[in-house]
């Protein structure tokens, strides 16, 4: 079997692509990524010379590029996209060509030449947002609602790929998964920025009141289910991924993270709310389940290894974090 992965040089992408070549010896890999301010090939250092992974270097907004890339490709895993949400709100342009103008180049494509089976990487946003104190979770067949723009291209990219199924017959499925964590992943998002921000000495930026609410997952599962998706999943439908562990929020989750450093509240910050926070993020994963699916890796003790995680790979995150990241560090949080 042949994959295509866009996205791969970013942080799901990567640790999709690590374990699909673990789990499946025979299949070779093709890892299709423009290398934006998110891609970082050293991710992949460990497996650029295995002879069933190839890198190419492209934006999925080329259509020759993308066409080039797919030709003899089986399956198409589409990770590719700009995926922060505070960038979104005050530069949404690349959002709106990457996210869907890209997604329906490599739909055009993908239905040209005859793909075996297209999955989309999409995001429990797109749903908005769940009050606090309730047990409503989201489902599938829930209404789009997406209120950044971040979460508005995401949920605009599925309808083009919901518009070729049905005219084009595009052998799609697509998955809403939660908020990942894990290793590799850009400390531009709270898990790495927060861990990160303390091994440095500084503070940590809280939203708000920190009574936001997020549904934590293992990227690894996020693997898994993909890799259910593509064997068991049926063309055309969606599935919901979420975690195992009770509800908890961004205070609670910094305080397991300043316990693992041997910090306290007093290197939390509260700073001005994001605009629009989502309150409260939680899936109902029941559908996916059906298929064989359950998280295995639980927040405590994976928050646990990703901590370790990042103290044993600084030069990594210290990398990342210089350059373009402190311009941008400043725009978001001042001096
Ligand atoms: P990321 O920002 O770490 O990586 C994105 C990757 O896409 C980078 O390697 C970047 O170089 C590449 N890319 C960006 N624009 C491109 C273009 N025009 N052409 C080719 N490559 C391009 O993102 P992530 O957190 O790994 O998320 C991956 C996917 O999963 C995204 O589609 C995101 O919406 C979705 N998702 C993420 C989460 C999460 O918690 N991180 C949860 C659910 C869904
Ligand atoms: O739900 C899935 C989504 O999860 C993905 O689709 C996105 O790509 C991914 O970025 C993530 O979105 P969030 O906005 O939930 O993730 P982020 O890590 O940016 O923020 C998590 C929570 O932490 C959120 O409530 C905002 C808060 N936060 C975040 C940052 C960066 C802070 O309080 N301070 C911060 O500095």
């Amino acid at each position: 079997m042949k994959l295509l992965v866009t996205g791969g040089a970013g942080f799901i992408g990567s640790n999709f692509i690590h374990y699909w070549l673990e789990k499946y010896p025979n299949d070779k890999i093709i890892n299709f990524d423009f290398l934006t301010y998110a891609g970082n090939l050293e991710n992949l250092l460990d497996v650029e010379r295995d002879k069933r992974y190839k890198f190419i270097k492209g934006d999925i907004r080329n259509k020759h590029d993308v066409e080039k890339a797919l030709t003899g490709v089986d399956i198409l895993v589409h990770f590719a996209a700009e995926s922060h949400v505070d960038r979104s709100l005050y530069a949404a342009g690349d959002f709106i060509t990457t996210n869907v103008l890209g997604t329906q180049i490599l739909c055009e494509v993908a239905v040209k030449l005859k793909i075996k089976h297209f999955h989309y990487v999409n995001t429990d946003e797109v749903f908005g947002a769940l009050p606090l104190g309730t047990k409503t979770k989201f489902r599938e067949d829930m209404k789009f609602d997406p209120r950044n723009q971040y979460s508005a291209s995401k949920a605009s990219a599925e309808h083009f790929i919901r518009a070729y199924y049905h005219t084009h017959n595009l052998p799609m499925t697509i998955s809403y998964c939660t908020n990942n964590f894990g290793p590799y992943q850009h400390p531009e998002k709270l898990i790495p920025l927060f861990i990160t921000n303390l091994l440095e000495g500084k503070k940590v930026p809280m939203y708000g009141d920190g009574l936001y609410v997020r549904d934590w997952l293992y990227v690894k599962d996020h693997c898994r289910a993909i890799d259910l998706v593509l064997k068991k999943g049926i063309v055309g439908e969606s599935y919901m991924i979420g975690a195992q562990h009770k509800e908890v929020n961004n205070l609670e989750l910094t305080r397991k993270i300043l316990k693992l450093l041997g910090k306290s509240d007093k290197d939390i910050e509260h700073i001005k709310d994001r605009p629009a926070h989502d309150r409260r993020y939680a899936v109902d994963w029941g559908k996916i389940a059906k298929l064989g699916w359950k998280p295995q890796y639980d927040l405590d003790h994976w928050l646990d290894k990703t901590v370790t995680w990042y103290k044993n790979n600084q030069n990594w995150w210290m990398r990342v974090k210089s350059g373009e990241y402190k311009k941008y560090y400043t725009k978001v949080y001042g001096k």
